[in-house]
């Protein structure tokens, strides 16, 4: 609560809150932007801030203010209550879990304040809008090029490891889900592991350190995110069997996902657009009273493998 208030007033917003320059220096409506980021460990939350920010920097009548909840629930809910009690004009969170962020989003909602949930969702959809990707989709397209990699529909044969990213989060239950809808029609792929490694790659590292003690032949690890699949990588060479597997990570960030492509550490990972940009582009269409088109946006993926990385790369 206190790192919360602290985290506002870095942020430079004054003592008035929302709307304290109604008229003001600018003679226009300044809208103050709450944004409660889950964590900033991944790279990819780093570039999701980045593009937030740039995207805040072209309005000058948003005022915006990042926290980081440090992969902590609790946290993430001071920030929100600190965000309702300033009255805020809008609030943007990516939640770091469903169940725990669920009374809070609720609770700005009821007092009036329009949140736009981004990446990871709640359970309960009265809030006003939502951005992220099709975790489901991204899980049958990583489906689908196991498939392919392990001998086609109808012929796939192998062993798959995966990995889970933060099983309290809806793209970790959607990416397990969607990958099990197309690979679980394969009789003879088995599919092992799908412990949860909360996102993070050290995690990863150690789950698949322990694996390799146990399955003698892995043909693919997928892993939730990338991160998570360069830490099973890192693991895999430690023991000198990263020959044997090929790995599946999601994310796609030019200097993750995309460069670990490019290597060959990874064999696949598949594009999960950061929300920010869009995020902020329907709070503002909402504070400035005009009607959202769509209050659910989907953003697009690709598949990114050695063959098409270069296009990603840039
Ligand atoms: C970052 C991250 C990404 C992942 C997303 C899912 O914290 O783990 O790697 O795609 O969150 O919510």
């Amino acid at each position: 609560m206190i790192l919360a208030a602290i985290g506002l007033m870095a942020a430079g917003c004054g003592d008035g809150g929302a709307n304290s320059d109604p008229a003001g220096t600018t003679g226009k409506k300044q809208f103050e932007i709450g944004f409660s980021q889950c964590t900033v460990t991944e790279p990819w939350r780093v570039l999701f801030n980045d593009k937030l920010r740039t995207a805040a920097a072209a309005h000058p009548e948003v005022k915006l203010t990042i926290l980081n909840a440090n992969d902590r629930t609790e946290e993430q809910v001071a920030q929100m209550k600190t965000f309702i009690r300033r009255k805020v004009d809008a609030i943007l969170i990516s939640p770091k879990e469903s169940a725990g962020l669920t009374r809070v989003v609720k609770e700005a909602t009821k007092a009036g304040i329009p949140v736009v949930v981004l990446d990871r969702d709640v359970h309960w959809d009265g809030y006003a809008a939502f951005v992220g990707g099709d975790n489901m989709e991204i899980g049958r397209a990583a489906g689908r090029h196991a498939v392919k990699v392990l001998g086609g529909a109808g012929k796939a044969r192998g062993i798959i490891y995966e990995i889970c990213g933060g099983l309290a989060s809806t793209p970790a239950q959607q990416r397990r889900d969607g990958f099990h809808e197309v690979v679980g029609k394969e009789s003879d792929i088995q599919i092992h592991g799908g412990l949860d490694g909360d996102w993070k790659k050290d995690k990863a590292h150690n789950i698949l350190q322990d694996a390799l003690k146990t399955l003698n032949h892995i043909d693919i690890v997928y892993a939730h995110n990338d991160p998570m699949a360069h830490g099973a990588f890192l693991a895999a060479r430690a023991a000198g069997r990263e020959k044997e597997i090929k790995f599946f990570g999601i994310d796609g960030i030019p200097d993750e996902g995309c460069t670990w492509v490019k290597k060959g550490d990874l064999t696949a990972t598949f594009l999960y657009p950061t929300p920010g940009e869009k995020g902020l582009e329907l709070a503002l269409k909402i504070l400035k009273g005009e009607k959202l088109e769509m209050r659910r946006i989907t953003l697009e993926t690709a598949t990114v493998t050695g063959e098409n990385v270069d296009r990603f790369l840039k």
